[in-house]
This record gives C-alpha cells, structure tokens and sequence, in this order.
C-alpha cells in the first residue's frame, strides 16, 4: 500500500515536471479538484481519444459521433431525473471535520475485507505450491467463507438502504461496521443527508429560477435529445449507437486523488439504441468489447476487473464497472450501463414529442432500449500514465525513468537527434524531421549528450530516437533507438518511415 501511495505522488509530480498536468490557477494556489493538461498532457489526452473515436465511431458502421452543446434546456434535467435524484449520500466525522461519501465509506471496508481473502488465498497458494486449487479453497475455507458472507450481508443491506432512500439505515451500518474516519480515527458521526451534484448558473439577464441552467453531470443526455435528428437525417436503423466525447461538471464533495475525481472532467460515452427486450444481448456485447479494448492497450490483464453493481444509478437496470488498479487500487474507469427506455421515454413526457422508432422487420414503433458505454478520459489518462511510469534499475547499475506508454498514445513518436552541433549534422537531422513529421508527431533535440537526451525521451514516453551522426552525411542511415529495449539499429533513412509506423500505426492496435 505504502509503495502504491507513493506511485501516485511519483506519477504526479512526473506529470507535472515535464508538462503533462498542471494544477489549474496555480499561480493562484490552485483551484481544487480542477487540473490543467500541459504541452505533452494535450498530446496524450488528444491520443486516447482518438483511439476510442476511431475504436467506437469509425470502426463501426452502425455508430456516429456527435458534438452536443454543455448548456441544455433545464427541463432535460428534471427528465433525465438528475435534479431529483443526482445525490451523493454525504457524511461528516465531527472531529476531522472531513466530510466522505457514506457509500465509499462502506465500499471501502467491503475492500479490506476483500484483501483480507486474497492473502488467506495467497498464504494458501505458497503453502501447497503446485498442488494449490484456488477454486476448491475458496469454496470449502471457512475463514474465506466467513468472511464472502459478512461481504455479501453488508452489500444487501448497504443496497437496501440506498434503494430506499433510508439514511438513518445508512448511518446503521457505518456505526455498525465500526467504520473510522481515516483522519481522525474517530466513529463521531453526523447524521447521512443527500446532496445533489449538479452545478447551476444563470442563463440571460434575467435572475430567477426561470432562467437558472446547469452544466450538464454527463454527456449522455445530449445525445437522448438528438435521437431523432441523428436517426432521421443519418437514416440509422436499429441497433445503431451515437457516441460524443465531451465535458461534463459535477461538484464533487469528495474530490481528490489527482485526476481521478474532477469536478470538470471529460466524458466518452455511447448510447446505443436496440429493440426492447435485446437490451442483455447487447449489454454483454459491450462489456466484453470495450474490456477488449482496454486490454489492446498491452497494460497488462492485470489491471481489470468488473465490478457488478450493487446500488444501480435511478436509470439502469444493469451497471457493470470496468474497473483499473490505479495507485490508490481497484476503481472505476469505466460504467456499462443498461439503460432502459427510461430516459427516451422521461424525455417524450416532458417535452410531449415522441421519440419513437419505426421498425420495418417488426412493423411497429416503439421507444429503443438503451445500453450505455461510459469511460472517463481522465480516468484513462490516470490509468495510462500510472501503468506506463517506471523507474527501472538498469544492468550497468544506473536508473531510468521511463514511461512506457503504448506507442500509439505516446506525445511524440519520434525525436530526431544530430550527435553533435556541428558538421552539418542538425541541418540532416532537420531534413529528416521534417520529412517525418507529416506522417508522426515529432520532436528535434540537440541539447546536452545523447544519453541525457535519451533519458529525456524515455521519461516522457517517446518509443523512438533517431540519432544522426557522421556515417549519415556519408551513405544516408542513421541509428534508431528503441524506448522500451534500448537497443540500436542503424537503418537506411528511406526505411525510416514504414519501420516507426509498423509499431505507431492504430492498425495495430484496432485489429488487436
Ligand atoms: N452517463 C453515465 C455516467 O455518467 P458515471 O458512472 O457517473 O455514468 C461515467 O460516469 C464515467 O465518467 C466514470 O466511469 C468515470 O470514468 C467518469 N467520471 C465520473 N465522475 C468523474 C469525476 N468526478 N472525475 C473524473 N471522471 C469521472
């Protein structure tokens, strides 16, 4: 744990050494929960995006993108059911004076006793080594079996509770379990309220409630009241989906680690449109692709798992978490969600229009089924940056940093090297650029020595160095460099080209 905490602080005062996220307003101490992405932070972020646009947009036939505006008509949001029931269940340890979420508080000791299994099973495992059968131990143990009880009693009553909006149930539980406040290692409680996590603002002159607005806490609401302009003017027959990737705001309470809780973040979400009654088939279709497109990435099958959840958000009637062992542990990254028609219908009521589908196969109208795919793109930045950083011990007893993101994702993909000032070599190196960086994005280097150099690459992610030196001005080849192997080949400059896209290439990560 202690080593997991530490990655994080690494990671953050990594990204914030060489550009790729700032504290926003820090000349003004900062505004909390709110970053800024820097020169190489823009890169990275504009890459994952990419990857999903093309993965979800353009690889599909049957799925289209749309830019909605942040700002909707307010009534969206008293359809969408968020100015009802857009709550976080909030409570306050009178001692720290730190107010938490009541439902990560009891999720967080679910946690424990999670990891308290996993080393019963992994004591198990060393003891019998290869004889070991996790299966059987995990179903015959009785301290594993006691414990998978006391997790699936709290969960019932922690779903109860939230169900029914029965709070003093929900403080029961926390008093119950013995839960303390990380800080103040108190169990001095106040009472549970509700708290809703929409911004408003004014819209006009006018001040009142008539003309009071929000920023929109999802995306996904502007693409429900497009349904019918992208349905009608695309001439999309179901099951299509509509995707967007945008901002979306939530005044967050419990807003920390980093990137990971924002309270203005970047959403990229999906609604795709089926018949009534497919909405499972599809809700399986999309867990297991976008699971698969999360590990084309190469992090490493470690880092996920899904998480069934237990308190279903007031729109779904399945939600599974994509989760990612980020330095703080297993958290969500991304939700698939089984939306019903409830939001398609919520909007037909208060705006009295119908947004209804006309079948041809069935011969029949009626309002799609929804399932949602919903990742957070800082979540994914955090997930990326996090996996990818590594301080590496090297054989000849020096360190490095390195980042080891996967190429497609990497800022630059190339930087172009003269060895030395002089002699002609940076005007070659720069002829090279400047051919390369039509197809990659690329960056010129010439200060201090090529190990330096080198080192500065690795630390932000650059799978290839190429260095020009003297044998270049004589027959046209240069050494490339690779990020992850250190290893150096010397290549024919007219090669260059085909050798860096064969590892940058989407290709090769959209056909993975
Ligand atoms: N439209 C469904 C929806 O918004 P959600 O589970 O509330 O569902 C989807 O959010 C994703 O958005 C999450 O999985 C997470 O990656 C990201 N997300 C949510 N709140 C966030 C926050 N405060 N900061 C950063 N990312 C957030």
């Amino acid at each position: 744990m202690e080593q997991k905490e530490d990655l994080l602080k690494e990671v953050i005062s990594h990204a914030k050494e060489y550009g790729f996220v700032f504290p926003s307003s820090e000349i003004y101490d900062g505004l909390a929960a709110t970053y800024d992405y820097g020169q190489l932070g823009a890169e990275l972020k504009n890459n994952i995006k990419q990857y999903w646009w093309k993965a979800m947009v353009q690889m599909h036939d049957n799925i289209v993108g749309i830019d909605a505006s942040i700002f909707m008509h307010p009534t969206t949001w008293k359809a969408s059911g968020h100015v009802d029931a857009f709550n976080d269940p909030l409570i306050d340890n009178k001692d720290s004076k730190k107010r938490y979420r009541a439902d990560v508080l009891i999720e967080e000791h679910i946690e424990k006793i999670r990891q308290k299994i996993n080393k019963e099973v992994e004591k198990a495992a060393k003891k019998f080594g290869d004889a070991f059968d996790e299966a059987q131990f995990r179903a015959t143990n009785p301290n594993v079996l006691r414990n998978e009880t006391k997790i699936t009693e709290i969960e019932d009553r922690m779903r109860v509770t939230l169900e029914n909006n029965d709070l003093e149930g929900v403080k029961q539980l926390i008093e119950d379990l013995e839960i303390v406040c990380p800080i103040s290692g108190s169990r001095n409680w106040t009472e549970v309220r509700q708290f809703n996590l929409m911004f408003s603002t004014e819209m006009g002159s006018v001040a009142g409630d008539a003309s009071t607005i929000y920023l929109r806490p999802e995306t996904a609401q502007g693409i429900f009241v497009n349904f019918l302009n992208v349905q009608k003017t695309g001439r999309m027959k179901i099951p299509f989906g509509i995707a967007q990737i945008g901002k979306a705001f939530r005044n967050e309470i419990v807003a920390r680690q980093f990137i990971f809780r924002m309270r203005e973040f970047e959403q990229m979400e999906m609604q795709f449109f089926v018949r009534p009654g497919e909405e499972m088939k599809w809700y399986n279709h999309w867990k297991e692709t976008r699971l698969k497109w999360h590990k084309a990435l190469g992090l490493g099958e470690k880092y996920y798992r899904e998480h069934d959840h237990i308190k279903l958000a007031h729109y779904a009637n399945a939600a599974c978490d994509i989760e990612f062992d980020f330095p703080m542990g297993f958290k969500e990254l991304e939700g698939i969600h089984s939306r019903t028609d409830f939001d398609l219908k919520q909007h037909e009521q208060y705006s009295g229009k119908k947004l209804q589908y006309f079948d041809p196969e069935l011969n029949q109208n009626y309002v799609p089924y929804v399932v949602e795919t919903s990742v957070g793109l800082d979540r994914m930045f955090l997930a990326v940056m996090s996996a990818s950083y590594k301080n590496e011990q090297l054989e000849d007893g020096s360190e490095r940093v390195v980042l080891r993101l996967p190429a497609q994702l990497a800022p630059y993909k190339v930087a172009v090297m003269p060895l030395t000032k002089k002699d002609g070599l940076p005007e070659k190196a720069n002829e090279i650029l400047d051919d390369l960086r039509f197809d990659f994005n690329c960056q010129y280097d010439e200060k201090d020595s090529p190990g330096k150099r080198y080192r500065r690459q690795d630390a932000i992610g650059t799978p290839y160095c190429i260095m020009v030196d003297h044998q270049t001005l004589e027959d046209n080849t240069v050494t490339i460099r690779d990020r992850d192997t250190m290893l150096q080949e010397r290549v024919a400059i007219t090669d260059l080209r085909s050798k860096i896209d064969a590892k940058v290439s989407w290709r090769n990560l959209l056909t993975k």
